[in-house]
């Protein structure tokens, strides 16, 4: 395996960053400093260190799902099926859990990982990323619902909201919107104070993440190399790089 993919694997580093790390001299292999990102090492044999810290090899899960219907977002339900048992039986083991919620009836692009310390990141209020949403409603979208959403709502049980970017289909029987938290329920109950009602919602971006048009509802996939990069990079305004496996952010 080559040194910065390693380095970025154990969660300490961005491709990227691994790269630079190589080339500033921050790291060594076996006690002789690295000079070359493409060096290869073996992970089990090998004592790579970061700033004379040795770096454990514990490579994280991240997984894409398209979530279908029925399916709530946890690891464990008494009654209903979970987001989680729709992942491989040898990744489950790994004990993945979903970076975020969606609702039962929410379908769409789904986050599964064990790396506790970039899910929290990554939905942390002060860098929560964008998430965007397809929609169908019950009734055609008032005149003012992009100026309302733009301007940051305030709700029926007065609870203020961020700006919200609205594009709606030409119809006005739905749209996309973008987000840039994640209260409960927050789009129905946003359609509710438009006096409208959701009557079909689709996650289709997570950050820098689009839904894999290829994946059909209840299929999903390991995040490629450069995925996991523009994920770190999209949290990395908050808090530090470290992996922690023992963090379950809720939502
Ligand atoms: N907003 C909702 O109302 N439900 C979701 O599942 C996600 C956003």
């Amino acid at each position: 395996m080559r040194t910065d993919k390693f380095l970025t694997e154990s969660g300490f580093l961005t491709r990227k960053e691994a790269v630079k790390a190589v080339r500033c001299g921050r790291v060594t292999v076996n006690g002789a400093t690295a000079t070359d990102p493409a060096r290869h090492i073996d992970p089990q044999a090998d004592t790579v260190c970061l700033d004379g810290a040795p770096v454990r090899y514990a490579p994280f899960v991240y997984y894409m799902l398209n979530k279908p219907t029925g399916y709530v977002s946890a690891t464990e339900d008494g009654q209903l099926p979970t987001v989680v048992s729709l992942l491989p039986p040898e990744i489950q083991k790994r004990c993945p859990f979903p970076c975020g919620r969606l609702d039962r009836d929410t379908v769409g692009l789904m986050l599964l990982t064990d790396d506790g310390a970039l899910a929290h990141r990554l939905l942390a209020p002060k860098n929560h990323v964008p998430k965007t949403y397809r929609f169908a409603c019950a009734e055609p979208l008032c005149p003012e619902a992009e100026a309302r959403c733009a301007a940051g709502m305030t709700l029926a049980d007065g609870e203020q909201l961020k700006p919200a970017l609205l594009c709606p289909a030409p119809d006005r029987m739905g749209g996309e919107i973008t987000l840039s938290e994640g209260k409960y329920h927050q789009i129905k109950r946003m359609a509710g104070a438009l006096s409208n009602r959701i009557t079909a919602l689709e996650r289709i971006t997570f950050g820098p993440l689009t839904l894999d048009p290829a994946l059909r509802r209840g299929e999903c996939r390991p995040l490629t190399d450069d995925e996991i990069d523009r994920l770190r990079r999209a949290a990395e305004t908050a808090g530090t790089a470290q992996g922690d496996r023992t963090a379950h952010p809720a939502n």
